[in-house]
């Protein structure tokens, strides 16, 4: 195993990076907060102090992060006549990380301080006060070693008996087994080239600082495509998936201002991209990655080749031109958009009497609920629980009948709920419900036998 990071168990850590704060105000604590009060993120095994790194998803949060990938898959698979799905296991066999280039390349620098313990990364330690330095120690910063490679694959072991147990990496990446599977799968889905293989699923990467909530986790999701074509296509697929990507992003409700493209120098580019261009967010703490597109050349498809032994070219079935595929690969993180979303879709507004209410303006395609049953007395609650159980067969409706009407808005507001329904005693007399839209709080009565399609129609019309 590798050395246990000083920090790896410690209190987990919302604080964020220095960064251009003034363009974004909203602060990462307030949102951490109400990210836990409201059921979206809170720590994991909060209970026993958190464990830094590895983050839980509530009832909202979960249905948040499903809504994205929903979409997502939709989008880059379900739409599309040229890309296939799938799911793979999370350890994989271990030579596919010696292929792939990670048990030699995928390290960061590392620095450890003698006197307090802890680890930083060599190329973002910005120096500071050690909670350990000596009496009289002239600057009273940690004394740290010299820097050295940490690789950032989660090793396990494999097997019961001591002896015979063999290690393996809790993937630190979606894509590889793409790579692995890519003959059984093309053969399958009987693709030609260019065609793409995605899937959505679990990476893991013993950062030595996680940080900013979810944004450096351990544990994470990805959502990866590797399309497959001729080299010659190379730069007109690289261009197509960057701005497939981009657009996507614009779709789910995140302004453009808080949008930009990175394309990546020479020097920054990782082990296995001939070209990367990042799409980045405007976080609180500054402009950062949410996804990645890259020019993988066909050092995947050519070193599993080699490794494994098994030919992975194809042949053109025109000109008999026999070629490895190259790779164009888009990669987002599931958790740093999701963090993404609900730091674009915060709001505070002052109403009426000088009150102010949070809300969460989410596009409606990937908002948690898209409704809310609230009755204005418990003695309606029959009706109320009818109108509920009509809508719940067509998205995620939610009922609330606790407390007052205006603070049960305001429950909704900070969820993200663009609807609520209200059914009051006139409604017994008049066969109508009050809809009440989120962003604008504006009111309309409508007729209780067409709310299903009246609210499908404004759930849709956005998208
Ligand atoms: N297969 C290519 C690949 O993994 P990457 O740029 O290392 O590329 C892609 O990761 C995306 O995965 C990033 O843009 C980011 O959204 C997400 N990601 C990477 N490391 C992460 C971490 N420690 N915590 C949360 N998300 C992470």
């Amino acid at each position: 195993m590798t050395d246990k990071p000083a920090d790896s168990l410690s209190a987990v850590s919302t604080q964020p990076d220095k960064g251009d704060r003034e363009r974004h105000p909203l602060a990462m604590e307030t949102l951490v907060s109400l990210c836990a009060a409201r059921g979206f993120i809170y720590p994991s095994s909060e209970i026993y102090g958190g464990i830094a790194g590895f983050w839980d998803y509530g009832p909202l949060g979960v249905e948040l992060k499903n809504n994205l990938k929903a979409r997502w898959w939709s989008r880059v698979v379900r739409e599309r006549d040229d890309v296939v799905g799938i799911d793979s296991a999370i350890i994989c066999h271990p030579r596919t990380w010696e292929a792939s280039g990670h048990v030699e390349h995928f390290s960061d620098p590392m620095v450890d301080c003698r006197n307090c313990k802890k680890r930083y990364r060599a190329d973002q330690y910005e120096g500071g006060k050690c909670s350990k330095a000596p009496k009289g120690h002239p600057t009273g910063e940690c004394d740290l070693t010299e820097a050295r490679e940490f690789n950032l694959m989660l090793r396990t072991e494999l097997g019961a008996s001591v002896d015979t147990a063999i290690s393996a990496y809790l993937r630190p990446e979606t894509c590889q087994p793409i790579f692995s599977g890519f003959k059984r799968v093309r053969e399958a889905a009987r693709q030609k080239i260019p065609f793409g293989i995605a899937q959505i699923g679990k990476a893991f990467r013993n950062e030595i600082t996680p940080r900013n909530f979810t944004f450096r986790s351990r544990e994470f999701e990805q959502a990866e495509l590797e399309f497959f074509c001729h080299p010659s296509e190379r730069e007109k697929w690289f261009a197509h998936w960057r701005e497939q990507r981009l657009a996507f992003h614009r779709e789910i409700g995140i302004d453009e201002s808080l949008l930009r493209i990175r394309p990546h120098a020479a020097d920054e580019l990782a082990h296995y991209a001939r070209a990367a261009a990042d799409i980045e967010f405007l976080f609180p703490f500054g402009w950062q990655e949410i996804e990645g597109i890259h020019d993988r050349g066909d050092w995947d498809l050519t070193r599993h080749s080699e490794y494994s032994g098994k030919e992975l070219g194809v042949t053109d079935e025109q000109t008999k031109e026999r070629y490895t595929p190259m790779v164009i690969e888009t990669s987002v993180g599931i958790d740093r958009t999701t963090l993404a979303l609900l730091i674009a879709a915060y709001c505070e507004e002052e109403i009426d009497g000088g009150d102010k209410r949070t809300v969460m303006k989410f596009h409606s395609s990937i908002a948690p609920i898209k409704a809310t049953v609230l009755p204005l007395s418990k003695k309606l609650a029959e009706p109320a629980h009818a109108i509920h159980a009509d809508l719940r067969k067509h998205f995620n409706a939610y009922y609330d009948d606790a407390g007052n009407i205006g603070r049960r808005y305001r429950r909704q507001d900070e969820a993200g709920t663009p609807f609520c329904v209200t059914y009051d005693f006139d409604s017994e007399e008049d066969g109508r419900v009050t809809v009440r839209d989120r962003d604008t709080m504006t009111q309309e009565r409508v007729p209780i036998e067409g709310i299903v399609r009246y609210l499908r129609d404004l759930l849709e019309k956005e998208q």
